[in-house]
């Protein structure tokens, strides 16, 4: 039994990289396109910050875990092969702002059927819409090769910054199959395989279609939960309540739960948006526009969070930023990963820009290419200044506003923060981490998000 996995990204690597600790006597080989990638992967920095992914990756490397970008000798050599690339909302033609973009599902696919010299399970690893399994096949099947090639789904539940212990612990790994007996076996390879370290009852099985429908579901049903508590946290401010108190109040409720309750700046990543886009191009690609509305609602309340904060800040600064000089802590999209992808870090520093604020950034792990990349502009650019001492960052700032919550942060000298800023000195958070009373106590304007009434502090 050999793996090969297409794609080295936040996805790729660290599930390969499980899988070959897991199970030594399975070589598993990643294999990707993009050279640089492969070459981090072989290094000492490697391309994605996840904590304890180092630990894993140099215990297997070069036992039974490979990075390469010898892409078709992986897919001969291998009886599984995992599609992991990405799959970004497409930005042109049909769908374009909401559909998923399957070009690089495809270019595998067809990779595949060209040089694959014998059977082959191919695992949808990859976030996909419902029924692209159908696509696959019938890419596969028009190869004309005599080989049984089997599609399977086997979406991944990872969040970054706690893949390593998503991976460990799964709650569950779903894996959907072909209801016939040759579906049946590939299910159940993949099954042996994940069994090595996951408990049978947390395996389940469905058909395909259910479990691609699964996971863009479970994405869309958590950022639902992070959208509704931001659409309190805005009636929280009108009203002094606090949306921490009322957070912890419904989360109680066992129907309820206390996760994914924490209001926030709005959420980010690379899944959610996406992920719901794409739900709502399918529900109206299906003729179901009010399921497509019910789901985009979600992104609607998301873009408000973002721009609501923003507002906020230039109205607390007497309504102008120009010329002033803004901290901001945290770039990645949450913390412990160096990944920014649709961070709301990106949305605000843009409009703070628009209103002419100077920004300077700092964060732990995101490195300055990345910053300057997201905020397309670069090092000669007088307004964008990115720091890696943070109190070089705030030094005589006009505010701090926070946007990934580190741990750090909290551990700051707030005192010596305070004495090096201009008066009034600002602090706007937007992951809710700092303590406002204390910042209040030395003498910061400091607001949170949804943190009405006194005793609203976390
Ligand atoms: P990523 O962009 O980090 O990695 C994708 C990799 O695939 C890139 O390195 C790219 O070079 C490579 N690639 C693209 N086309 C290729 C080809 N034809 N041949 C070889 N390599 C190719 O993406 P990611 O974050 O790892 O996400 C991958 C998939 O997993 C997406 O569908 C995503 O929705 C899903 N997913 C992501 C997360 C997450 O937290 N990032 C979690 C669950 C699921
Ligand atoms: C998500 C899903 O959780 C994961 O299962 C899926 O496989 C990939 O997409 P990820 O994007 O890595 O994972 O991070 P997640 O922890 O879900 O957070 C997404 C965003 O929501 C972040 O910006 C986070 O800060 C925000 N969030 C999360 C909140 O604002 N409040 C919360 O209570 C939880």
């Amino acid at each position: 039994m050999k793996i090969c996995c297409i794609g080295a990204g936040y996805v790729g690597g660290p599930t390969m990289a499980m899988i070959a600790k897991k199970c030594p006597e399975i070589p598993v080989t990643v294999v990707d396109i993009n050279q640089a990638r492969i070459d981090a992967w072989n290094s000492d920095t490697l391309p994605v910050y996840e904590p304890g992914l180092d630990e894993v990756v140099k215990e297997a490397r070069g036992r039974n875990l490979f990075f390469t970008t010898e892409v078709d000798k992986g897919i001969q050599e291998a009886d599984i092969i995992f599609v992991s690339v990405n799959t970004p909302t497409k930005t042109y033609g049909t769908g374009a702002g909401k559909a998923a973009d399957l070009k690089f599902v495809e270019l595998c696919a067809r990779r595949i059927a060209e040089v694959a010299n014998g059977d082959k399970i191919i695992v949808e690893k990859s976030t996909l819409p419902v029924r692209t399994a159908e696509s696959i096949r019938r890419i596969l099947a028009g190869s004309g090769k005599p080989y049984n090639f089997q599609v399977i789904s086997n979406p991944e539940f990872l969040a970054e910054g706690t893949a390593m212990e998503d991976l460990t612990e799964p709650d569950r790994v779903l894996i959907g199959g072909e209801e016939s007996e040759a579906g049946d076996k590939a299910v159940a390879a993949l099954v042996d395989v994940y069994a090595h370290w996951v408990p049978r009852e947390r395996i389940l099985t469905t058909n395909v279609w259910s479990s691609e429908l699964s996971k863009l579901t479970a994405n869309a049903f958590l950022a639902q939960r992070v959208s509704s508590i931001n659409a309190i946290s805005a009636l929280c401010e009108a009203t002094e309540a606090n949306v921490s108190e009322v957070a912890r109040a419904i989360g109680t409720d066992s129907r309820i739960g206390p996760k994914f309750l924490k209001s926030s700046v709005g959420f980010g990543g690379s899944c959610f948006q996406k992920d719901i886009l794409n739900l709502v191009y399918l529900c109206e690609h299906f003729g179901l526009p009010e399921v497509a509305a019910y789901w985009e609602q979600v992104i609607a309340m998301n873009d408000y969070q973002k721009r609501r904060f923003v507002d906020r800040i230039v109205k607390t600064l007497f309504n102008t930023v120009s010329g002033k000089k803004i901290a901001i802590l945290g770039f990645a999209f949450k913390k412990d990963t160096n990944d920014t992808r649709e961070s709301p870090a990106i949305y605000v520093c843009r409009d703070l820009l628009e209103e002419q604020a100077n920004v300077a950034v700092y964060d732990p792990k995101v490195t300055p290419e990345t910053i300057y990349r997201d905020l397309q502009t670069d090092a000669s650019d007088e307004r964008v200044s990115i720091m890696t001492d943070p109190y070089e960052a705030m030094k005589d700032a006009h505010a701090v506003v926070i946007l990934t919550e580190w741990d750090a942060f909290k551990d700051y000298d707030w005192q010596k923060v305070y004495d090096n800023m201009l008066k009034p000195a600002f602090v706007f958070d937007g992951r809710n981490i700092l303590d406002l009373n204390k910042l209040r106590e030395i003498g910061f304007e400091a607001t949170g998000i949804g943190q009405g009434g006194k005793r609203g502090t976390m």
